[in-house]
């Protein structure tokens, strides 16, 4: 059998963790890269993983990759030598974090482009209800780019270029990942033959979500980026998608919350 290589960023502890759990426990043809900024924290994640899972070990390796910084991104992916997908999973909710919830994604999936699997290979940018909460009480241009991210017509480099005039912004976590999913649309539509999503987790009960009041286990979190990483529904359907924490279609300027009507707006226009 084949074996398939995810890799997945900040995979050492909260819903990131989660994930690795999830996909080794749910597959026996995928092997995971866990990614994690501090060796050490990744290692222990890792044994952590190998006492809960069987006979895991060889389908589980830990790779050092700070997404925040462009050396060690291309450090790690000097590493990496084929994969059929990227969870870009790590973020930070402290003020500044465009660097890290949008420009890591950014450079992650930049240095690892060239080695997904073609056609057919995956990127699940993680994103947040925060970001079309924080798109909807914009107005004016920034909106209409962020809402609607066609008409951004210089594509993902303006896109970079609005992100750097943003790092100042009070809902800084809102920001980066209203950024994600207009990053997520630009990329699917420059890159025809992947599969590339964003997804929120849901409210989850991780190191970040506790502090807001989340209670729900960091395995439910992890239901929604494995499923669009790996579900056959999403090889057939349109991409550049972002999808809400029941996986249905979601808009990027509004919440939508489980149970509500799925979004059925335009890709691009
Ligand atoms: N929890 C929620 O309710 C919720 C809701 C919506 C979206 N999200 C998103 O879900 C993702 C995971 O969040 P979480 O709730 O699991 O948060 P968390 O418990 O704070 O974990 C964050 C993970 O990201 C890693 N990380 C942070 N900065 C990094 C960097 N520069 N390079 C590599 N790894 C880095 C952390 O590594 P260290 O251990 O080294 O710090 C940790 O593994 C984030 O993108 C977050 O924005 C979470």
């Amino acid at each position: 059998m084949a074996m398939k290589t995810v890799l997945v960023t900040g995979g050492n502890r909260g819903i990131g963790l989660a994930i690795c759990q999830r996909i080794l426990e749910e597959t026996t043809d995928v092997k995971v890269l866990l990614g994690s900024r501090d060796l050490g924290r990744g290692q222990q994640a890792a044994d952590f993983l190998s006492k809960q899972i069987s006979n895991c070990q060889e389908r589980l390796e830990v790779i050092e990759m700070d997404t925040s910084s462009d050396e060690s991104v291309k450090k790690a992916a000097s590493q990496i030598d084929s994969l059929f997908g990227i969870i870009n999973n790590a973020g930070v909710i402290n003020t500044p974090c465009i660097n890290t919830n949008y420009f890591g994604p950014r450079r992650v999936n930049d240095a690892l482009v060239g080695v997904l699997q073609r056609p057919g290979g995956r990127i699940v940018n993680i994103a947040s209800a925060s970001g079309p909460n924080h798109v909807s009480g914009l107005r004016g241009e920034l909106k209409e780019k962020l809402a609607k991210p066609w008409t951004i017509k210089g594509g993902i480099s303006e896109l970079d270029e609005l992100a750097h005039t943003l790092t100042k912004t009070s809902d800084n976590y809102g920001t980066s990942k209203a950024l994600v999913n207009a990053y997520t649309r630009l990329h699917a539509k420059s890159e025809p033959d992947l599969i590339i999503n964003s997804v929120t987790p849901g409210f989850i009960a991780s190191d970040m979500g506790k502090m807001l009041g989340a209670t729900k286990p960091t395995a439910d979190g992890a239901i929604p980026p494995v499923n669009l990483l790996l579900n056959e529904e999403f090889a057939s359907i349109p991409t550049g998608r972002y999808y809400g924490s029941d996986t249905k279609r979601s808009p990027l300027d509004v919440y939508r919350g489980p149970g509500d009507p799925v979004y059925e707006g335009p890709d691009w226009e």
